[in-house]
């Protein structure tokens, strides 16, 4: 059976590209039902449209509470069954109506190797820290900020002559190997959670 997944976005789209590119193969055993975003206008909905994917955007401007735009995130996210939910650069957190209903199916992925560095500017922070190896994490999401199960990471050098930009563009290009091979896994075997670790197979 083919695993439905759904990925929410914020950016320039290279996971979902990534995921895309992958789920072309049909031994992959996953294809991308709907994207989803907080934000219209990104290349990540282009590409999307591009693979000919449908597509939503939900902006929290547009909703009279952040609970209603989390509400109206949930029910689309919802009607599309998914089986598992990525958000691939998706800049925003999922609140009190979507971690009940989606959460325990939705990984996220972070450019820090997780429990150092969350938030919204991971390889600023590690550059300035001053660490000499970084990496991505792909976790379950929680109602903390990256804080979720880990599913997988992987580390990645910082170099002496690193920029945020070249840095993050290292990350990301770690992130996107991380993302398709642990997507397929989870679509293909199954995952559940048990405390803080998460496994493969139903
Ligand atoms: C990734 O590094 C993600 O972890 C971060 O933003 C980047 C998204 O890149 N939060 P893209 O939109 O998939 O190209």
């Amino acid at each position: 059976m083919t695993a439905r997944l759904l990925v929410l976005v914020s950016g320039s789209g290279t996971n979902l590209q990534a995921l895309l590119d992958a789920c072309a193969d049909p031994s992959y055993g996953a294809e991308v039902v709907a994207v989803g975003a907080d934000r219209d206008g990104i290349q990540a909905l282009t590409r999307a449209e591009q693979a000919g994917v449908p597509t939503f955007v939900h902006r929290v401007d547009d909703f009279p509470s952040r609970a209603e735009w989390d509400a109206a995130v949930t029910g689309e996210v919802s009607s599309y069954r998914p089986d598992v939910v990525v958000l691939a650069g998706f800049m925003k957190l999922l609140g009190s109506s979507y971690l009940p209903a989606l959460g325990a199916r939705t990984v996220n992925t972070h450019p820090a190797l997780s429990p150092s560095f969350p938030g919204m500017h991971g390889p600023r922070d590690a550059l300035e820290y001053g660490v000499r190896v970084t990496g991505c994490t792909l976790f379950v999401i929680d109602d903390g900020v990256d804080t979720g199960p880990i599913v997988d990471q992987r580390a990645v050098r910082v170099e002496d002559d690193d920029t945020v930009e070249t840095l993050h563009e290292r990350i990301k290009s770690a992130e996107r190997s991380m993302l398709v091979e642990a997507v397929g896994r989870m679509a293909r075997e199954g995952f559940r959670i048990e405390g803080r670790r998460v496994r493969f197979g139903g």
